[in-house]
Protein backbone atom coordinates (compact mmCIF):
# COMPACT_ATOMS: atom_id res chain seq x y z
CA UNK A 1 0.00 0.00 0.00
CA UNK A 2 2.73 2.77 0.92
CA UNK A 3 4.70 1.46 -2.36
CA UNK A 4 2.54 4.17 -4.60
CA UNK A 5 3.34 7.43 -2.19
CA UNK A 6 7.00 5.94 -1.64
CA UNK A 7 7.43 5.59 -5.69
CA UNK A 8 6.21 9.18 -5.84
CA UNK A 9 8.29 10.34 -3.10
CA UNK A 10 11.59 9.00 -4.67
CA UNK A 11 11.35 10.09 -7.58
CA UNK A 12 9.32 13.59 -7.09
CA UNK A 13 11.44 14.79 -3.98
CA UNK A 14 14.40 13.05 -3.45
CA UNK A 15 15.47 14.63 -0.22
CA UNK A 16 12.50 13.50 1.47
CA UNK A 17 13.05 9.74 0.88
CA UNK A 18 16.42 9.84 1.75
CA UNK A 19 15.48 11.89 4.69
CA UNK A 20 12.53 9.57 5.67
CA UNK A 21 13.31 7.19 9.09
CA UNK A 22 12.06 3.77 8.45
CA UNK A 23 8.64 4.47 10.49
CA UNK A 24 8.75 7.43 7.96
CA UNK A 25 9.31 5.07 5.31
CA UNK A 26 6.76 2.33 6.13
CA UNK A 27 3.58 4.70 7.32
CA UNK A 28 0.89 5.27 4.82
CA UNK A 29 -2.63 5.80 4.97
CA UNK A 30 -5.02 2.28 4.72
CA UNK A 31 -8.19 2.49 2.84
CA UNK A 32 -9.87 1.52 6.50
CA UNK A 33 -12.99 2.65 8.20
CA UNK A 34 -12.80 6.56 7.81
CA UNK A 35 -12.62 6.22 4.00
CA UNK A 36 -15.20 3.44 4.02
CA UNK A 37 -17.20 5.97 5.92
CA UNK A 38 -16.94 8.90 4.19
CA UNK A 39 -17.59 7.15 0.30
CA UNK A 40 -20.68 5.85 1.97
CA UNK A 41 -21.91 9.21 3.49
CA UNK A 42 -24.68 9.64 0.97
CA UNK A 43 -26.07 6.16 1.36
CA UNK A 44 -29.78 5.85 2.62
CA UNK A 45 -28.30 2.95 4.91
CA UNK A 46 -24.93 4.58 6.26
CA UNK A 47 -23.59 1.26 8.65
CA UNK A 48 -20.39 2.19 8.57
CA UNK A 49 -18.56 4.60 11.38
CA UNK A 50 -18.32 3.47 14.84
CA UNK A 51 -20.15 6.82 16.16
CA UNK A 52 -24.03 7.20 17.19
CA UNK A 53 -26.68 9.09 15.57
CA UNK A 54 -30.59 9.52 15.84
CA UNK A 55 -33.09 8.20 13.89
CA UNK A 56 -32.65 11.33 11.40
CA UNK A 57 -29.00 10.85 11.36
CA UNK A 58 -28.23 13.73 13.52
CA UNK A 59 -26.00 13.06 16.39
CA UNK A 60 -27.52 12.16 19.75
CA UNK A 61 -25.22 14.10 22.38
CA UNK A 62 -26.10 13.93 26.28
CA UNK A 63 -27.82 17.27 26.94
CA UNK A 64 -25.60 17.97 29.46
CA UNK A 65 -23.35 18.39 27.17
CA UNK A 66 -25.01 19.68 24.00
CA UNK A 67 -26.36 22.40 26.80
CA UNK A 68 -22.93 23.57 26.18
CA UNK A 69 -22.50 24.21 22.85
CA UNK A 70 -25.68 25.87 21.92
CA UNK A 71 -24.57 27.88 19.04
CA UNK A 72 -22.94 25.24 16.95
CA UNK A 73 -24.06 22.65 14.99
CA UNK A 74 -23.95 19.54 16.83
CA UNK A 75 -22.66 17.63 13.79
CA UNK A 76 -19.52 20.07 14.25
CA UNK A 77 -18.85 19.25 17.79
CA UNK A 78 -20.54 15.65 18.40
CA UNK A 79 -19.13 13.32 15.11
CA UNK A 80 -15.58 12.61 13.88
CA UNK A 81 -14.04 14.56 11.83
CA UNK A 82 -11.83 13.33 8.49
CA UNK A 83 -8.47 11.81 9.69
CA UNK A 84 -5.84 14.95 9.16
CA UNK A 85 -8.61 17.25 10.10
CA UNK A 86 -11.35 18.98 8.47
CA UNK A 87 -10.50 19.96 4.82
CA UNK A 88 -12.32 23.53 4.82
CA UNK A 89 -10.55 24.09 8.06
CA UNK A 90 -7.31 22.79 6.45
CA UNK A 91 -7.73 24.97 3.24
CA UNK A 92 -9.03 28.14 5.63
CA UNK A 93 -5.71 27.54 7.17
CA UNK A 94 -3.49 27.67 4.20
CA UNK A 95 -5.51 30.86 3.05
CA UNK A 96 -4.04 32.30 6.59
CA UNK A 97 -0.65 31.31 4.93
CA UNK A 98 -0.93 32.60 1.48
CA UNK A 99 -1.63 35.80 3.09
CA UNK A 100 1.78 36.64 4.18
CA UNK A 101 3.18 36.12 0.76
CA UNK A 102 3.83 37.98 -2.09
CA UNK A 103 5.36 34.63 -4.02
CA UNK A 104 3.77 33.99 -7.19
CA UNK A 105 3.75 30.25 -7.03
CA UNK A 106 3.43 28.67 -3.15
CA UNK A 107 4.43 24.92 -3.29
CA UNK A 108 3.15 24.14 0.00
CA UNK A 109 1.19 20.70 1.17
CA UNK A 110 -2.44 21.18 2.28
CA UNK A 111 -1.75 21.49 6.26
CA UNK A 112 -2.47 19.23 8.14
CA UNK A 113 -3.68 19.53 11.67
CA UNK A 114 -2.51 18.19 14.57
CA UNK A 115 -3.18 18.36 18.13
CA UNK A 116 -1.39 21.23 19.24
CA UNK A 117 2.09 22.23 17.96
CA UNK A 118 4.23 19.73 19.96
CA UNK A 119 1.94 17.31 18.37
CA UNK A 120 3.34 18.58 14.77
CA UNK A 121 6.54 18.88 15.96
CA UNK A 122 6.62 15.79 17.15
CA UNK A 123 5.23 13.99 13.77
CA UNK A 124 7.72 15.90 11.88
CA UNK A 125 10.36 13.79 14.33
CA UNK A 126 8.48 10.46 13.65
CA UNK A 127 9.24 10.92 9.95
CA UNK A 128 12.82 12.70 9.71
CA UNK A 129 14.69 12.18 13.07
CA UNK A 130 16.62 8.52 14.21
CA UNK A 131 19.39 7.63 15.70
CA UNK A 132 21.17 8.59 12.09
CA UNK A 133 20.12 12.27 12.14
CA UNK A 134 22.30 15.29 13.39
CA UNK A 135 19.44 17.87 15.06
CA UNK A 136 20.65 21.15 15.41
CA UNK A 137 18.61 23.01 17.94
CA UNK A 138 19.27 26.29 19.00
CA UNK A 139 20.59 27.43 22.40
CA UNK A 140 19.28 28.32 24.40
CA UNK A 141 15.95 26.41 23.14
CA UNK A 142 12.63 25.30 24.39
CA UNK A 143 12.78 22.74 26.81
CA UNK A 144 10.47 20.62 24.55
CA UNK A 145 13.08 19.78 21.89
CA UNK A 146 14.53 17.76 23.57
CA UNK A 147 12.44 15.09 24.76
CA UNK A 148 11.20 15.67 20.85
CA UNK A 149 13.92 15.12 19.02
CA UNK A 150 16.45 13.53 21.99
CA UNK A 151 14.43 11.37 24.34
CA UNK A 152 12.07 10.27 21.79
CA UNK A 153 13.64 10.84 18.26
CA UNK A 154 16.75 9.52 19.86
CA UNK A 155 18.20 12.28 17.38
CA UNK A 156 22.02 12.85 17.60
CA UNK A 157 21.45 16.32 19.39
CA UNK A 158 23.83 19.11 18.18
CA UNK A 159 23.59 22.74 19.54
CA UNK A 160 23.96 26.22 17.82
CA UNK A 161 24.05 29.85 19.51
CA UNK A 162 21.12 31.69 18.19
CA UNK A 163 22.67 34.85 19.11
CA UNK A 164 26.41 35.60 19.32
CA UNK A 165 29.00 35.48 21.70
CA UNK A 166 28.68 38.20 24.49
CA UNK A 167 31.72 40.46 24.25
CA UNK A 168 32.63 40.69 27.82
CA UNK A 169 34.68 43.80 27.76
CA UNK A 170 31.81 46.06 27.69
CA UNK A 171 29.86 47.17 30.16
CA UNK A 172 26.27 44.95 29.66
CA UNK A 173 28.04 42.03 27.39
CA UNK A 174 24.42 40.35 26.30
CA UNK A 175 22.44 43.50 25.31
CA UNK A 176 24.80 44.04 22.38
CA UNK A 177 24.72 40.25 20.98
CA UNK A 178 22.79 39.89 17.40
CA UNK A 179 21.54 37.03 15.46
CA UNK A 180 24.51 34.19 14.97
CA UNK A 181 23.57 33.74 11.03
CA UNK A 182 27.17 32.56 10.03
CA UNK A 183 27.81 30.56 13.17
CA UNK A 184 24.19 28.50 12.51
CA UNK A 185 25.54 27.76 8.43
CA UNK A 186 29.23 27.22 10.34
CA UNK A 187 27.41 24.62 12.49
CA UNK A 188 25.60 23.21 9.53
CA UNK A 189 29.09 23.02 7.31
CA UNK A 190 30.81 21.32 10.12
CA UNK A 191 28.17 18.64 10.76
CA UNK A 192 27.67 18.12 7.52
CA UNK A 193 31.35 16.14 7.47
CA UNK A 194 30.10 13.63 9.99
CA UNK A 195 26.92 12.68 8.35
CA UNK A 196 24.66 13.01 5.87
CA UNK A 197 21.38 13.25 7.43
CA UNK A 198 20.66 17.04 8.67
CA UNK A 199 17.77 18.26 10.52
CA UNK A 200 18.09 21.84 11.56
CA UNK A 201 15.24 23.29 13.47
CA UNK A 202 14.80 27.42 13.34
CA UNK A 203 12.23 28.95 15.59
CA UNK A 204 11.07 32.43 14.53
CA UNK A 205 10.29 34.31 16.84
CA UNK A 206 12.00 32.38 19.36
CA UNK A 207 11.13 31.21 22.72
CA UNK A 208 13.24 31.76 25.05
CA UNK A 209 15.04 34.74 23.29
CA UNK A 210 12.23 36.49 22.62
CA UNK A 211 14.04 37.31 18.89
CA UNK A 212 13.41 37.58 14.90
CA UNK A 213 16.29 37.93 12.69
CA UNK A 214 15.98 40.99 10.18
CA UNK A 215 16.11 40.83 6.60
CA UNK A 216 19.70 40.74 6.23
CA UNK A 217 20.26 38.35 9.13
CA UNK A 218 17.98 35.97 7.34
CA UNK A 219 19.88 36.71 3.80
CA UNK A 220 22.98 35.17 5.12
CA UNK A 221 21.43 32.22 6.33
CA UNK A 222 19.83 31.27 3.21
CA UNK A 223 22.26 31.77 1.27
CA UNK A 224 24.92 29.88 4.11
CA UNK A 225 22.71 27.15 3.15
CA UNK A 226 22.03 27.40 -0.88
CA UNK A 227 25.78 27.45 -0.66
CA UNK A 228 26.07 24.24 1.33
CA UNK A 229 23.55 22.36 -0.95
CA UNK A 230 25.10 23.63 -3.93
CA UNK A 231 28.60 21.97 -2.41
CA UNK A 232 27.06 18.73 -2.04
CA UNK A 233 25.84 18.78 -5.84
CA UNK A 234 29.00 19.76 -6.96
CA UNK A 235 30.84 16.57 -5.30
CA UNK A 236 27.45 14.88 -6.01
CA UNK A 237 27.11 13.74 -2.32
CA UNK A 238 23.94 12.09 -0.98
CA UNK A 239 23.42 14.57 2.02
CA UNK A 240 19.57 15.66 3.20
CA UNK A 241 18.64 18.31 5.25
CA UNK A 242 15.53 18.75 6.93
CA UNK A 243 14.59 22.10 7.56
CA UNK A 244 11.86 22.40 10.58
CA UNK A 245 10.26 25.73 11.10
CA UNK A 246 8.67 26.19 14.42
CA UNK A 247 6.68 29.22 13.72
CA UNK A 248 4.41 29.06 17.14
CA UNK A 249 4.68 32.62 17.43
CA UNK A 250 4.76 33.79 13.61
CA UNK A 251 2.96 37.25 13.91
CA UNK A 252 3.97 38.17 17.36
CA UNK A 253 6.73 40.95 15.96
CA UNK A 254 7.26 43.83 17.70
CA UNK A 255 9.73 45.81 15.61
CA UNK A 256 9.74 46.90 12.17
CA UNK A 257 13.20 45.75 11.55
CA UNK A 258 12.24 42.01 11.28
CA UNK A 259 11.09 39.86 9.07
CA UNK A 260 7.55 39.38 9.53
CA UNK A 261 6.43 36.80 7.04
CA UNK A 262 7.55 33.07 7.24
CA UNK A 263 10.92 31.66 6.08
CA UNK A 264 8.87 29.11 4.23
CA UNK A 265 8.66 31.57 1.35
CA UNK A 266 12.30 32.31 1.14
CA UNK A 267 13.08 28.22 1.59
CA UNK A 268 10.40 26.94 -0.38
CA UNK A 269 12.27 26.31 -3.59
CA UNK A 270 15.49 24.95 -2.85
CA UNK A 271 17.06 22.03 -4.40
CA UNK A 272 14.48 19.65 -3.25
CA UNK A 273 17.46 16.89 -4.57
CA UNK A 274 18.77 17.74 -0.79
CA UNK A 275 16.65 19.72 1.39
CA UNK A 276 13.13 19.05 2.74
CA UNK A 277 11.20 22.41 4.01
CA UNK A 278 8.49 21.53 7.36
CA UNK A 279 6.22 23.93 8.55
CA UNK A 280 4.79 23.38 12.16
CA UNK A 281 2.43 26.42 12.59
CA UNK A 282 -0.96 26.38 14.21
CA UNK A 283 -3.38 28.50 16.15
CA UNK A 284 -2.28 28.19 20.38
CA UNK A 285 -0.43 31.32 19.80
CA UNK A 286 -1.25 32.80 17.00
CA UNK A 287 -4.57 33.03 18.01
CA UNK A 288 -4.75 32.83 21.45
CA UNK A 289 -6.60 29.63 21.39
CA UNK A 290 -4.27 27.97 23.63
CA UNK A 291 -6.57 25.31 24.95
CA UNK A 292 -7.58 24.43 21.56
CA UNK A 293 -4.60 22.39 20.45
CA UNK A 294 -4.80 23.02 16.80
CA UNK A 295 -1.30 23.10 14.92
CA UNK A 296 -0.97 22.08 11.54
CA UNK A 297 2.10 20.42 9.74
CA UNK A 298 2.87 21.57 5.88
CA UNK A 299 5.65 20.86 3.43
CA UNK A 300 7.02 22.54 0.60
CA UNK A 301 7.00 19.93 -1.83
CA UNK A 302 5.70 20.16 -5.80
CA UNK A 303 2.23 18.79 -6.64
CA UNK A 304 2.93 15.34 -7.27
CA UNK A 305 4.08 14.61 -3.63
CA UNK A 306 1.74 17.05 -1.76
CA UNK A 307 -0.71 13.88 -0.85
CA UNK A 308 1.93 11.69 -0.49
CA UNK A 309 3.37 13.95 2.30
CA UNK A 310 -0.14 14.58 3.99
CA UNK A 311 -0.31 10.66 3.55
CA UNK A 312 2.45 10.27 5.22
CA UNK A 313 1.39 12.46 8.39
CA UNK A 314 -2.24 11.20 8.68
CA UNK A 315 -1.36 7.64 9.04
CA UNK A 316 0.94 8.65 11.92
CA UNK A 317 -1.61 10.39 13.50
CA UNK A 318 -4.15 7.78 12.42
CA UNK A 319 -1.74 5.04 14.71
CA UNK A 320 -1.66 7.84 17.21
CA UNK A 321 -4.68 9.85 18.07
CA UNK A 322 -6.89 8.67 14.81
CA UNK A 323 -8.96 11.87 14.96
CA UNK A 324 -8.64 15.44 16.43
CA UNK A 325 -11.60 17.67 18.72
CA UNK A 326 -14.00 18.17 16.69
CA UNK A 327 -15.16 21.50 18.84
CA UNK A 328 -11.50 23.49 18.62
CA UNK A 329 -11.80 22.82 14.48
CA UNK A 330 -15.03 24.22 14.33
CA UNK A 331 -13.99 27.06 16.88
CA UNK A 332 -11.30 27.80 14.87
CA UNK A 333 -12.64 27.56 11.02
CA UNK A 334 -15.68 29.98 12.12
CA UNK A 335 -13.21 32.36 13.38
CA UNK A 336 -11.20 32.01 10.58
CA UNK A 337 -14.07 32.64 7.97
CA UNK A 338 -14.95 35.90 10.33
CA UNK A 339 -14.49 39.00 8.90
CA UNK A 340 -13.44 40.58 12.49
CA UNK A 341 -10.71 38.22 13.07
CA UNK A 342 -7.87 40.11 12.11
CA UNK A 343 -9.12 42.79 13.74
CA UNK A 344 -9.67 41.28 16.98
CA UNK A 345 -6.16 39.89 17.15
CA UNK A 346 -4.41 42.99 16.05
CA UNK A 347 -6.08 44.42 19.55
CA UNK A 348 -4.67 41.67 21.32
CA UNK A 349 -1.82 41.50 19.91
CA UNK A 350 -1.38 45.47 21.00
CA UNK A 351 -1.83 44.84 24.33
CA UNK A 352 1.61 42.32 23.88
CA UNK A 353 2.92 45.13 21.79
CA UNK A 354 2.32 47.65 24.70
CA UNK A 355 4.26 45.71 27.37
CA UNK A 356 6.53 44.84 24.90
CA UNK A 357 7.91 48.72 24.92
CA UNK A 358 7.41 49.25 28.36
CA UNK A 359 9.67 46.80 29.26
CA UNK A 360 12.12 47.04 26.99
CA UNK A 361 12.19 51.02 27.98
CA UNK A 362 12.59 50.41 31.10
CA UNK A 363 15.07 47.56 31.12
CA UNK A 364 16.90 50.15 29.05
CA UNK A 365 16.66 52.83 31.91
CA UNK A 366 18.08 50.10 34.30
CA UNK A 367 21.84 48.15 35.16
CA UNK A 368 20.50 45.04 34.29
CA UNK A 369 22.18 43.07 31.27
CA UNK A 370 19.18 41.39 28.84
CA UNK A 371 19.37 39.66 25.57
CA UNK A 372 18.26 41.98 22.49
CA UNK A 373 14.45 40.87 21.84
CA UNK A 374 11.63 41.98 19.68
CA UNK A 375 8.87 39.32 19.34
CA UNK A 376 6.95 36.62 20.81
CA UNK A 377 6.62 36.45 24.58
CA UNK A 378 9.49 36.70 25.81
CA UNK A 379 13.16 38.37 27.16
CA UNK A 380 16.41 36.63 28.67
CA UNK A 381 17.77 38.77 31.47
CA UNK A 382 21.63 37.65 32.23
CA UNK A 383 21.87 35.84 35.36
CA UNK A 384 25.57 35.23 36.24
CA UNK A 385 24.89 33.48 39.41
CA UNK A 386 22.97 30.45 39.61
CA UNK A 387 19.88 31.38 37.79
CA UNK A 388 17.69 28.32 39.62
CA UNK A 389 19.07 29.62 43.08
CA UNK A 390 17.66 32.82 42.11
CA UNK A 391 14.56 32.03 40.60
CA UNK A 392 13.71 30.46 44.03
CA UNK A 393 14.72 33.92 45.62
CA UNK A 394 12.37 35.44 43.23
CA UNK A 395 9.73 33.68 44.14
CA UNK A 396 9.81 34.92 47.82
CA UNK A 397 9.56 38.28 46.51
CA UNK A 398 6.45 37.95 44.58
CA UNK A 399 7.80 37.47 41.06
CA UNK A 400 7.83 34.08 39.16
CA UNK A 401 10.49 33.63 36.15
CA UNK A 402 11.85 30.73 34.67
CA UNK A 403 15.48 29.75 34.77
CA UNK A 404 17.72 28.89 32.30
CA UNK A 405 20.84 27.68 33.40
CA UNK A 406 23.13 27.01 30.95
CA UNK A 407 22.40 30.55 29.23
CA UNK A 408 22.28 31.38 32.23
CA UNK A 409 19.30 33.73 32.13
CA UNK A 410 15.97 34.27 33.51
CA UNK A 411 13.05 34.04 30.70
CA UNK A 412 10.86 36.60 31.20
CA UNK A 413 7.44 35.81 30.11
CA UNK A 414 5.87 39.65 30.01
CA UNK A 415 3.16 38.36 27.87
CA UNK A 416 1.33 37.28 30.95
CA UNK A 417 2.69 40.76 33.16
CA UNK A 418 0.18 43.78 33.64
CA UNK A 419 1.46 46.78 31.97
CA UNK A 420 1.44 48.98 34.76
CA UNK A 421 3.38 45.93 37.16
CA UNK A 422 6.23 45.63 34.21
CA UNK A 423 7.99 48.82 36.55
CA UNK A 424 8.26 46.86 39.55
CA UNK A 425 8.98 43.75 37.83
CA UNK A 426 12.54 45.53 36.73
CA UNK A 427 13.09 46.44 39.87
CA UNK A 428 12.57 43.36 41.49
CA UNK A 429 15.25 41.80 39.40
CA UNK A 430 17.65 44.51 40.08
CA UNK A 431 17.56 44.62 43.67
CA UNK A 432 17.87 40.46 43.44
CA UNK A 433 20.51 40.40 40.16
CA UNK A 434 22.96 43.07 40.82
C1 LIG B 1 8.70 27.45 20.33
C2 LIG B 1 7.47 26.67 20.66
N1 LIG B 1 7.07 25.73 19.81
C3 LIG B 1 5.98 24.98 20.07
C4 LIG B 1 5.24 25.17 21.21
C5 LIG B 1 4.08 24.26 21.46
O1 LIG B 1 2.84 24.78 21.27
P1 LIG B 1 1.54 23.94 21.63
O2 LIG B 1 1.10 24.42 22.97
O3 LIG B 1 0.56 24.25 20.53
O4 LIG B 1 1.89 22.50 21.66
C6 LIG B 1 5.63 26.14 22.14
C7 LIG B 1 4.87 26.32 23.37
O5 LIG B 1 5.24 26.97 24.31
C8 LIG B 1 6.78 26.91 21.84
O6 LIG B 1 7.21 27.85 22.69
Amino acid sequence: MELQINQRIQKYHPAVWRALTDLGKRIYLPKGIPLQARQASQCDINATIGQCTDDEGQPMPLPVMADKFKNVDPKDIFLYTPQGGRRDLREAWREHIYQDSSEETVEISLPVVSAGLTHGLSLAGELFVDEQTRVLLPQPRWDNYDLIFGVRGQGHIVDYNVMTDPDTTTKNPCRNVSFNSSGIIETLKEQSQHTRKLFLALNFPSNPVGYTPTQSEIDILVHGVQEIVADWKRRGTKHSLIILLDEAYHGMEWDSNSITSSLFFQLQHIDREYVVVCKVDGATKEMFFFGGRIGFISFATSKETQAAMEEKVIGLMRSTISALSSPSQIVLLKALQSPELYSQQEELRHVLQDRYEVLRETLQKSSLDYWPFNSAFFCLVHCPTDPQKKRLQLIEQGLGVVSIPRTPALRISYSTVPKEKIPNMVDILQRNLL
